[in-house]
């Protein structure tokens, strides 16, 4: 239906307590990337909040193909969300005789223009002030919503989020370090948000000998890196050029970028020929 048609309760879960999880799954030319990687997420987050997965792997993907289908276009998204559904009375306790909602939608997303996005984003640092259950894709985000104001704020695209000295990831993506050739995420865990991006780039570097560590790294090691990269399924691989106010590395995109952004952009393509996953 219209999406202008489409209601839910009032008494919905997911509209009274942000209690529901969801999922955002890129599409090009039809072919959804890294389709498991996004269902095994959404299950994960599912188990972590004690909500049963209401379909299987393949009726996921019968929806999801579905709704492509009536939804024409070449680059798009396929956005997925899961509440507790609506109860009687609004009651912290889960009942789970009550059937749970489901929502999803095609987003028309324009992928981001290469020239654009090689010009850079400016971010600051900020605390992390969110729960320690970051690894679940809760649509309770007002916590990431402040975090973004604050960016807003300050005159800057995005913020970066540190937590006791230490980098989890973005405010809606993850982060990438480059220094000495060598390119370094956080590990995952609770702190921060399993992105299927995050480990297409990581693949990507492996399999093209770059080095890849994932380990826990400290604030003060982002001023000191030769690039920053901020990744996720709408957002792709962006370049950070400016960071509190400093310019990071040589203030323009880096070389490493540019390296993993067109093997990048070389999955898609071979992803719309079906050659890949
Ligand atoms: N967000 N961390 C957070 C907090 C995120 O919200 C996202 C993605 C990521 C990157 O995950 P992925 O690579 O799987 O997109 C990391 C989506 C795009 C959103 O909220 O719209």
């Amino acid at each position: 239906m219209p999406v202008e048609e489409a209601t839910i309760s009032v008494m919905d879960r997911g509209f009274l307590f942000g209690d529901g999880i969801y999922e955002v799954v890129p599409v090009f030319g039809n072919k959804l990337l890294r389709a498991k990687g996004h269902l095994d997420r959404l299950k994960n987050s599912l188990s972590r909040i004690s909500l049963q997965n209401p379909c299987s792997d393949e009726e996921w993907m019968q929806i999801f193909i579905g709704l492509l289908e009536r939804n024409a276009g070449d680059d798009r998204a396929i956005y997925l969300q899961i509440s507790r559904g609506a109860y009687a009375k609004r009651d912290l306790a889960i009942k789970t005789e009550y059937p749970p909602t489901i929502f999803a939608m095609v987003l028309h997303v324009t992928p981001p223009d290469i020239e654009v996005v090689s010009a850079g984003i400016s971010v600051i640092t900020v605390d992390d002030f969110r729960w320690h259950a970051c690894d679940i894709k809760s649509t309770s985000l007002v916590a990431n919503v402040m975090l973004k104001q604050q960016a807003t704020a300050a005159g800057v695209d995005d913020a970066i989020l540190i937590r006791n000295g230490m980098l989890s990831e973005g405010t809606a993506s993850n982060v990438f370090v480059v220094k000495d050739g060598v390119l370094s995420t956080p590990p995952t865990g609770h702190e921060l948000l399993p992105g299927i991006t995050r480990d297409l780039v990581i693949e990507i570097a492996k399999n093209n000998a770059i080095l890849v560590e994932q380990r826990d790294i400290k604030a003060a090691e982002l001023l000191d890196a030769d690039e920053i990269w901020m990744t996720s399924s709408t957002r792709e691989i962006a370049p950070v050029i400016q960071l509190n106010g400093e310019v990071v590395g040589s203030g323009k995109a880096g070389d490493m970028w540019k390296r993993v952004v067109d093997m990048y952009q070389e999955h898609k393509r071979l992803l719309r020929v079906g050659k890949v996953i």
